[in-house]
């Protein structure tokens, strides 16, 4: 933890979630997230923001997209503007994420502009960096981290209050972890890049069994959890353990 940040604690739903499984889960999540203390959010898939922002309205869970479009509307088939999202309720954008970069070939270049723009439509960007096991395996974990934060973060990220999760692509749903060590050097590295304001999450195989530890450590202001966020009991763990 960074003393002064409030924690952060996101689930990414990722492609999970029909409507009444999906408002399910939001309302378990609600009415377990009363006095936890830190900042809590939900990120399901574009099909149920408006649903859930309504069902959480009132309740200490935010709201987030997945992804957005960099242009404030046009024809993009298929695609969602920033400010879409906003208007469906939701305050947080996950950008970036190594899914989409590897499933639609998101260069960091798109990254930084879809975070221009969901700045300028209100939304709070979560940009996401990691490394691939070949990288870390080559030693260049802390460089590929870096470079990502420098090709993917606008101008004025900080002081839009955006945030920042490291996720390694090799520990995103594999149950596999870095050791504690690995993290914290990673989110020291990270804390030089983005200033002593910008909220740092750890993401990959985030469990209750482990969060504590990895939300002790330096830096790490939160998490960004997957699989785990699908199961109340299991999100609503993570985040007590978030302090
Ligand atoms: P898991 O928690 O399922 O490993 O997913 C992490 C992730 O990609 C969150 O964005």
């Amino acid at each position: 933890m960074t003393p002064g940040l409030r924690p952060l604690v996101a689930g990414n739903w990722k492609m999970h979630g029909l409507a009444a499984d999906g408002l399910a889960l939001a309302r378990a999540v609600a009415a377990g997230g009363e006095g936890i203390h830190a900042e809590i959010l939900v990120c399901p898939p574009a099909t149920l923001v408006a649903a859930v922002a309504a069902a959480l309205a009132g309740s200490p869970v935010a709201t987030g997209g997945q992804d957005c479009h960099a242009n404030p509307k046009g024809a993009h088939t298929g695609d969602i503007a920033a400010a879409m999202l906003a208007d469906a309720g939701a305050t947080y954008v996950i950008l970036g994420h190594s899914e989409r970069r590897a499933d639609h070939a998101e260069t960091d270049a798109q990254v930084k502009a879809k975070a221009i723009a969901a700045i300028a439509a209100g939304l709070t960007p979560i940009v996401c960096v990691g490394e691939t096991l070949a990288q870390r395996e080559a030693g260049q974990a802390e460089s590929v981290v870096r470079n990502q934060v420098t090709g993917s973060l606008p101008e004025g990220f900080a002081a839009a209050g955006g945030v920042v999760a490291y996720e390694p692509v090799w520990a995103i749903g594999t149950g596999k972890t870095p050791t504690e060590a690995d993290i914290a050097a990673i989110h020291a590295a990270l804390r030089q890049a983005v200033g002593a304001t910008t909220r740092l999450l750890y993401g990959g195989s985030v469990k209750p069994g482990n969060a504590a530890a990895i939300l002790a450590l330096p830096d790490v202001d939160g998490a960004l959890v997957g699989g785990a966020s699908l199961v109340a009991e299991d999100f609503l763990a993570i985040a007590r353990a978030a302090g």
